[in-house]
């Protein structure tokens, strides 16, 4: 515990210290160090031919809310409205499962909230399909900005609406090339009934069920210091549960079939 805090006073400190533009090309590199295919200036480029093409048309006509802008580390969705930010990360997290090679598959993204991973997918000519919550079980502040990036990025009628629930099989028909997952949530996060390694298993196996031979599922976890100040997303059953399917590096664990 001592150890955290020392680490994590001395990682605020470094950033109050490091230049903005240092701190944000650093923060990129160790995003793009998971896909070494896809260089900065691929990014760049990516995101400079999203922007011109008919995916970015409805961006333009977003609500402008000057508060949200960068404002990434809040748990808010109003997050997601940094246009910039949102749509690099979800081009990096697409090139990370190699889906910027133009081979059609098919993707589902749960808990896809605003949709920038599946409006990203869809630019590199995949077939997507999303799973959420209906918008009326979403805080209204957050829902709005889910409605307006799912219009903008043209993605509301792909997130089909319905619950994760622990120990229920998820609503979904169909196989899949790719599950996706990113800053999970819908694993009761931070509150009572967090999933542990039983909830895990039965989702993990009820999972398995939809994706095609050669598949691949990519979990990446939201954090829990509070709850699990030694491995920060699980505790350690789940922990070897996870490395007894797949990979686990950090936040991101990874199964294929
Ligand atoms: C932190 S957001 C992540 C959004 C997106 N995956 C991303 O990383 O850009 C978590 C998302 O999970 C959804 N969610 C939370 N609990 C859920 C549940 N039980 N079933 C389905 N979706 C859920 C929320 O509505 C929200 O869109």
């Amino acid at each position: 515990m001592q150890m955290t805090t020392t680490y994590s006073s001395m990682v605020s400190v470094l950033k109050q210290i490091l230049p903005s533009r240092v701190r944000e090309r650093r923060f990129w590199r160790r995003c793009l160090a998971a896909c070494p295919d896809f260089k900065m200036s691929d990014l760049n480029r990516a995101a400079a031919e999203f922007l011109r093409s008919q995916s970015a048309e409805g961006l333009r006509s977003l609500t402008p809310r000057p508060q949200a802008a960068k404002a990434v580390k809040t748990i808010a969705a109003s997050k997601f409205l940094d246009v910039d930010h949102w749509l690099r990360i979800n081009l990096v997290r697409a090139a990370a499962l190699g889906l910027n090679r133009k081979t059609a598959k098919r993707v589902l993204d749960l808990g896809a909230g605003p949709g920038w991973f599946l409006a990203v997918c869809r630019f590199y000519s995949h077939e997507v399909q999303g799973f959420d919550l209906p918008y009326c079980e979403i805080c209204p502040e957050d829902s709005a900005v889910y409605v307006e990036l799912n219009r903008a990025l043209r993605v509301a009628p792909d997130i089909h609406r319905g619950r994760i629930t622990a120990f229920s099989p998820v609503e979904i028909d169909g196989e899949f090339d790719v599950i996706t997952a990113f800053l999970i949530c819908f694993n009761n996060l931070k509150s009572k009934g967090t999933w542990q390694a039983a909830e895990w298993r039965f989702f993990l196996e009820d999972i398995k069920r939809h994706l095609r031979p050669r598949g691949i599922l990519r979990l990446q976890f939201n954090p829990d210091e509070q709850r699990f100040p030694r491995y920060l997303f699980f505790d350690a059953e789940t922990r070897e549960l996870f490395r007894q399917h797949g990979s686990l590096s950090q936040d991101t664990f990874t199964l294929s079939t």
